[in-house]
């Protein structure tokens, strides 16, 4: 399933966060602010449990989560987007898994994994703000299942559509939470329009 987001503040955010006078800060800003918006979405089939707490008029019979949610960022770009989320939900795990993109080939190379031998979280939120060609987002994917993560979802900013379809194929219970499509990939793997590059953005870097 792919979830693009319809809400009227993520697109006017987006487009804030393309534009390419917008600078590192805000930058950094935007991300979290559309990624506590996109949470909102994603988190919206979490379980719950009863819970009943005393008000100052009574009883209250309420509902509390009822499972430990992980926050996988993928290394770098995904990392602006754990703050925006943990102002939400600040019981989460968050578990780093580095990849780059080899420059030549546009596959992911992993160079950082520190997961637990056994799982620790019942729902595993992968974050990452591009999906390009899909190649991260399936290592990452492929990671965490071999980890024995039961529910994995990817929540990111742009997708291209080859990105879609390689993440739905390798792995098509994994729902897809996306800001916006955009058109396509270029010719080095970039996502057009896009945004750029999404860490360089976020660092300074580039
Ligand atoms: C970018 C981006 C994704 C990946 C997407 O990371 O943040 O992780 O590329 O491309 P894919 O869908 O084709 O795999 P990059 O390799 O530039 O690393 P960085 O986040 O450290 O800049």
């Amino acid at each position: 399933m792919v979830f693009e987001s319809k809400h009227p503040l993520v697109k006017h955010k987006l487009t804030l966060m393309r534009d390419v006078d917008t600078k590192p800060k805000k930058f950094r800003e935007l991300i979290r602010e559309v990624t506590m918006l996109l949470c909102y979405e994603a988190t919206s089939d979490l379980l719950t449990r009863e819970k009943t707490v005393t008000t100052p008029m009574g009883t209250a019979v309420g509902r509390e989560l009822s499972e430990q949610i992980g926050l996988i960022p993928i290394l770098r770009a995904g990392l602006g987007m754990v703050h925006g989320i943990w102002e939400m939900m600040p019981g989460a795990e968050v578990w780093h898994i580095g990849l780059y993109r080899d420059e030549e080939t546009l596959m992911p190379v992993s160079y950082y994994n520190k997961l637990p031998t056994s799982p620790t979280v019942q729902v595993c939120l992968v974050l990452d703000p591009m999906l390009a060609t899909g190649g991260s987002a399936i290592a990452t994917v492929d990671i965490l299942k071999n980890w024995g993560a039961q529910r994995i979802k990817f929540v990111g900013l742009l997708a291209a559509p080859e990105g879609i379809r390689a993440l739905h194929t390798a792995h098509p219970d994994v729902p897809i939470h996306i800001a916006q499509i955009d058109a396509h990939l270029n010719d080095i793997g970039f996502i057009v329009p896009g945004l750029g590059d999404a860490g360089d953005r976020q660092f300074g870097t580039g």
